[in-house]
């Protein structure tokens, strides 16, 4: 059987180190031994209010830092969600295979909705059957996505299963999350117990990937902290949620275990180990930036890469509309 990738983020806004080290960063290990489609996922951004001119802008510069971050485009198809309509017509079907009862457990949909969840836009209920439908289309084995994904993961399998047990027959694979690396759930830097995330009211909150050098170190030394040293075990980071958060991004940006960067920073201050921080971040987030604002000058090229990897994942996409329409019983275009 083939070992294929699908991945894929929202251009919601520029990215941050929660997207690169959960996400990007592992992807770009990957794409050596899979057939990879990485996508940007435009029509789950519309989930929320977008901007037009800034969602296009956004997707182009999601794509860029795709690139920008070690991803090659020649191996791996790079593509917007809304170019293959394959997307949309599978969500609707899975949708209809889909218990309410499942959406229902969906913790994503209640952090997003609040309060206001009578409010909230049906897509954004529906959000994790057009994650099963982006990956089950493409027939992909593994998706490698941050912490934060695997309810979803786990719901687009049960949501296969519903599939092939209505089909009779295991028409789609189940697929693998993998969830690894140093840091698999990046946390607010205002607030240990809160993910990093786009949406953030607090710039202080997140690095971004297109941060220069001063920034980053302003927002690692205003990072909240607690008045304790750092412990000089694993152990020790319990109970201190921002501590831990700031030792795994540092063990994460320089590929060391957490054990290994408490033996050299146990006992030290916060105020000498966040400027060494911020030193390690700045250096390997430096080139990814240039490389993103040089692409993001060519807005031709990261069109030409976009349509290339729409093609590509298109052509996958027809394949399987065209046997889930048959096995379904609709009278599609390919009929
Ligand atoms: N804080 C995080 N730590 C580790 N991984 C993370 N990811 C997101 N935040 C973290 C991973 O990045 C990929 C893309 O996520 P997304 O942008 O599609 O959706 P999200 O998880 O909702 O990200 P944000 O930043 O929180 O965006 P908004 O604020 O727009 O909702 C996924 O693999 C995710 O796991």
């Amino acid at each position: 059987m083939h070992n294929r990738i699908l991945s894929g983020i929202q251009p919601t806004g520029q990215l941050h180190i929660g997207n690169y080290l959960g996400a990007i960063k592992n992807w770009v290990k990957l794409q050596e031994d899979y057939d990879c489609f990485f996508c940007i996922v435009d029509l789950h951004a519309i989930t929320l209010p977008q901007n037009p001119i800034e969602l296009m802008a956004n997707t182009r510069s999601v794509a860029a830092t795709y690139i920008a971050a070690g991803i090659n485009p020649d191996d791996c198809a790079i593509f917007n969600q809304s170019y293959v309509t394959g997307h949309t017509q599978l969500s609707w079907i899975l949708g209809c295979l889909t218990p309410l009862g499942w959406l229902n457990r969906m913790t994503q949909f209640k952090d997003k909705a609040g309060k206001h969840r009578e409010n909230a836009g049906l897509g954004l209920y529906s959000y994790p059957v057009l994650q099963a439908a982006d990956i089950l289309l493409y027939h992909a084995t593994h998706v490698p996505v941050g912490e934060d994904q695997k309810q979803h993961l786990e719901l687009a399998r049960d949501i296969a299963g519903a599939f092939n047990r209505h089909v009779g027959k295991d028409y789609f694979t189940l697929p693998e999350p993998q969830i690894f690396g140093h840091a698999t759930r990046v946390m607010s830097l205002r607030d240990g117990t809160k993910k990093m995330s786009k949406s953030d009211e607090s710039d202080y909150s997140l690095i971004l990937l297109t941060d220069d050098a001063d920034t980053i170190m302003q927002k690692i030394k205003k990072a909240k902290t607690d008045p304790e040293p750092l412990p000089e075990s694993v152990e020790g980071l319990e109970g201190r949620p921002e501590a831990d958060n700031l030792v795994t991004l540092y063990a994460a940006f320089t590929e060391r275990s957490k054990e290994f960067v408490l033996a050299e920073f146990g006992g030290s201050n916060f105020s000498r180990f966040k400027p060494l921080l911020a030193e390690v971040i700045i250096e390997h987030l430096k080139p990814i930036a240039e490389k993103s604002a040089q692409l993001n000058s060519d807005q031709s090229y990261i069109d030409q890469i976009l349509r290339k990897g729409g093609e590509k994942a298109a052509a996958v996409a027809k394949q399987t509309m065209a046997e889930v329409n048959q096995m379904i019983g609709l009278i599609g275009s390919d009929f």
